[in-house]
């Protein structure tokens, strides 16, 4: 169950109208992902990233991760951050009228609501936070119209994933860990790594201290034996 509270952007220049945007409040504390919530916040400050997908298995912790990136981005936004549930919406179609109603927007008589949405969101700094878009993937092309026609929309997406096939991979590898993996063997220092996967330095030393553990190893040498053994390169 959640509740909910109202987001004030305190950056200069917010509308009045435009500043009051709901996320909803998580009622226990956060256990971890720290280092995930710096990435991701770093990666949409990166002005060619208008558009980042959070995909993961049902229950994997998406919704929870994009509200506090949402929190944590609250101020930067200078017209604020939405969060539109898709959860309820099984029709493309749909995606347009949910993200309006989710912005308050009242319908315009017999103009038609994509060009009202579009009109409103032109000169606005905002983040959407769409939620749930699984069901809907084939609403892209709308997101894609709406990205470019609003300079200043960014879109932070959940959607679920089939389970991947971490299960898969020796030693208990996770997809991610192996792709470092593959990185490493390939000669990059670890700083090469983060640039290459765009995280922080210290996302990739947590990944190489956990994928270390996992081979029972100490060195990159060891480690990138194991990879060309297990055919992983
Ligand atoms: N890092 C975390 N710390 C504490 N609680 C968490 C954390 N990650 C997720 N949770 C809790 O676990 C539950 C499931 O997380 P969440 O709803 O974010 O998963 P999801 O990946 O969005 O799932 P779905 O695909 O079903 O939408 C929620 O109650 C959430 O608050
Ligand atoms: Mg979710």
């Amino acid at each position: 169950m959640q509740d909910k509270i109202i987001a004030f952007p305190k950056k200069r220049g917010a509308t009045e109208q435009a500043s009051q945007y709901y996320l909803p409040v998580s009622l226990t504390p956060l256990i971890g992902r720290e280092l995930e919530v710096i990435d991701i916040c770093a990666l949409l400050r990166r002005p060619e990233v208008r558009l980042l997908t959070l995909t993961g298995t049902g229950g994997v912790g998406k919704t929870r991760l994009g509200l506090e990136v949402a929190r944590e981005m609250v101020d930067e936004y200078t017209d604020g951050i939405c969060f539109v549930s898709l959860a309820p919406v099984s029709d493309p179609e749909q995606v347009i009228p949910a993200i309006t109603q989710a912005l308050g927007l009242r319908e315009t008589g017999d103009r038609p609501l994509r060009e009202h949405l579009q009109d409103y969101l032109q000169n606005r700094e905002m983040l959407l936070l769409l939620d749930n878009f699984e069901q809907i993937v084939a609403a892209a092309p709308h997101l894609a119209d709406l990205l470019a026609y609003c300079p200043e929309l960014h879109l932070l997406i959940t959607s679920r994933a089939p389970p991947d096939k971490a299960s898969t991979y020796p030693a208990g590898l996770s997809a991610r860990e192996v792709e470092v993996l593959r990185l490493l063997t390939q000669g990059l220092s670890d700083a090469e790594i983060a640039e290459h996967l765009v995280v922080s330095p210290r996302t990739v030393n947590t990944h190489l201290t956990s994928i270390y553990r996992k081979l029972q190893v100490t060195s990159r040498s060891a480690a990138t034996r194991f990879a060309i053994e297990h055919q992983l390169v």
